[in-house]
């Protein structure tokens, strides 16, 4: 009989095969026997990262993996590996080696004792660092941590962590309201919590990435704006929805421009140039909403191809109800602009769950 689970350590990974082994060993060697399990989330890594754990959960029952297929998402893979846990008391960590493990068993003390709900890994305290950070990389970090004042309750030198253990009451109480939306799983607990809260921070030195790469890109900003949006307006409107009415918009500039250049600079009769705009807006449009709205859902390769297709037929359709209603309105003498606004939005309402539905499906 093994000692009964006091921590569980959820750790998602993307292309980590070359940290995950080391991460596991080094678990070991910090929480010994201490009664704990660890549950990998791997969504499908090309490198077979989950192979890899199945291979060493064969021969050691805490090690699980939890393999998602056909989504993508560190805040979703951390919640979905929350719920797969058993322990009272739960840890994120990256895979990476940049997240000090050696500080766990300081964090599960602090549960442990009583004196905290949530134990925050922080790299701004005294004693934490970012070393080998560039300035650009630093000064978004900061930026980033500032905008989360706006939308948080505690003062935490670092609300964008993404190392920290909670006790599971805390989990059971915010899970269902959470956005899942990009990164920053720690964020988007802290400001779902309603109750009072105790949070510690404990400093730790932000270690280098040695193997792999950051999956961090120039998209987490807008990804980070998501989840501020959501915690905004979220009750009131689907962040999604927003995304997709400002793609929308973006699409009519896309438009506009095509068919300028097309009128003015090509001299194209009216009717292919006003076809061609349609065609180029459609295109930009399902590819800003594949990066944008639905990344986690991102579609790619045939996918990609078959996505831009029943996008295509969607929004025609949409097209036709948009000139519809417009029209309409127009022949009942409404005011030439509010008929086009109805037209549009009529198309925006029919265009977003219809895509939703066939173009972005959950597999
Ligand atoms: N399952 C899954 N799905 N895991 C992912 C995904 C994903 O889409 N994207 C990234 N990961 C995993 C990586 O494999 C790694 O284990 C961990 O999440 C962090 O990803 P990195 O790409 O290494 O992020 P980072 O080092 O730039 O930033 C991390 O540390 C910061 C400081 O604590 C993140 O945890 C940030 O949220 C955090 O602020
Ligand atoms: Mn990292």
């Amino acid at each position: 009989m093994t000692s009964p689970v006091r921590l569980s350590v959820v750790i998602p990974t993307f292309n980590e095969r070359l940290n995950i082994g080391e991460v596991l060993s080094r678990l070991e060697a910090t929480l010994g026997d201490a009664g704990w399990e660890v549950i990998v989330v791997d969504d499908d890594s090309p490198d077979e990262t989950a192979s890899l754990v199945r291979e060493i959960a064969r021969t050691d029952p805490r090690v699980r993996c939890l393999q998602r297929i056909g989504r993508r998402g560190l805040s979703s893979a951390c919640i979905d590996g929350m719920l797969a846990s058993a322990g009272p008391v739960i840890a994120v960590m990256d895979a990476d080696l940049q997240h000090d493990e050696s500080i766990l068993p300081k964090m599960l003390a602090e549960i442990e004792l009583g004196n905290a709900d949530v134990v925050v890994g922080t790299r701004y305290a005294i004693g934490g660092s970012t070393d080998g950070w560039s300035r650009g990389r630093a000064v978004m970090s900061r930026i980033a941590t500032a905008a989360s004042r706006g939308v948080l309750k505690q003062h935490l030198s670092d609300p964008m962590s993404g190392f920290f253990m909670l006790r599971r009451p805390v989990l059971d109480a915010t899970v269902r309201d959470l956005s899942g939306l990009g990164f920053k799983i720690l964020l988007d607990i802290l400001t779902t919590v309603t109750g009072p809260l105790r949070v510690t921070e404990i400093p730790y030195p932000f270690r280098e990435r040695v193997a792999g790469e950051s999956k961090l890109d120039g998209l987490v900003i807008w990804e980070y704006g998501m989840l501020l949006a959501h915690k905004k307006v979220g009750r009131y409107l689907p962040v999604r929805f927003l995304a997709f009415s400002i793609v929308g918009g973006l699409g009519v500039l896309i438009h506009m421009t095509a068919l300028a250049l097309m009128l003015k600079g090509l001299h194209t009769s009216f009717p292919a140039a006003q076809s061609i705009a349609t065609v180029i807006a459609m295109t930009g449009n399902f590819a800003l909403n594949n990066v944008l709205t639905y990344r986690d859902r991102r579609l790619r390769g045939w996918a990609w191809l078959r996505g831009l297709v029943t996008f295509m037929v969607a929004c025609g359709i949409g097209a036709v109800a948009n000139v519809g209603v417009a029209t309409y309105l127009f022949e009942s003498r409404a005011q030439w602009a509010l008929a086009g606004l109805a037209g549009v939005l009529v198309s925006a309402v029919w265009n977003y769950p219809v895509t939703q539905l066939y173009t972005w499906r959950w597999r």
